[in-house]
């Protein structure tokens, strides 16, 4: 599936999301650094966070109590937040449009 990237300054790239991998794993791989993905996947360190394009958020599996309570942890959460190790690459996410966020 192809997904787009939107960093942080708002530049786009689309990538070649490969199936069997998760978003985080995708964004990193394509050379976006700034998802710092401390944890490297294992849903402790809230640093893979991102916003989903809305229309794709009922694609993705429901969000783990772990996962929301690491986003509490974020002021840029919202309805959209998602951690991104924490969504597999499925088809269903063909046009998606992902957009890291930073802390800062
Ligand atoms: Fe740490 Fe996703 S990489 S929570």
């Amino acid at each position: 599936p192809q997904i787009t990237v939107v960093n942080s300054s708002g530049e786009e790239k689309s990538v070649e999301a490969e199936l069997g991998r998760t978003l985080m794993e995708t964004i990193r791989d394509n050379g976006f650094d700034e998802l710092l993905a401390l944890c490297g996947g294992c849903c402790s360190c809230a640093t893979c966070h991102v916003h989903i394009d809305p229309a794709y958020l009922d694609k993705l599996p429901e969000m783990s109590e772990d996962e929301s309570d690491l986003l509490d942890s974020s002021d840029a959460r919202n309805e959209t937040s998602r951690l991104s190790c924490q969504v597999p690459v499925t088809d269903a996410l063909d046009g998606l449009k992902v957009t890291i966020v930073s802390e800062d």
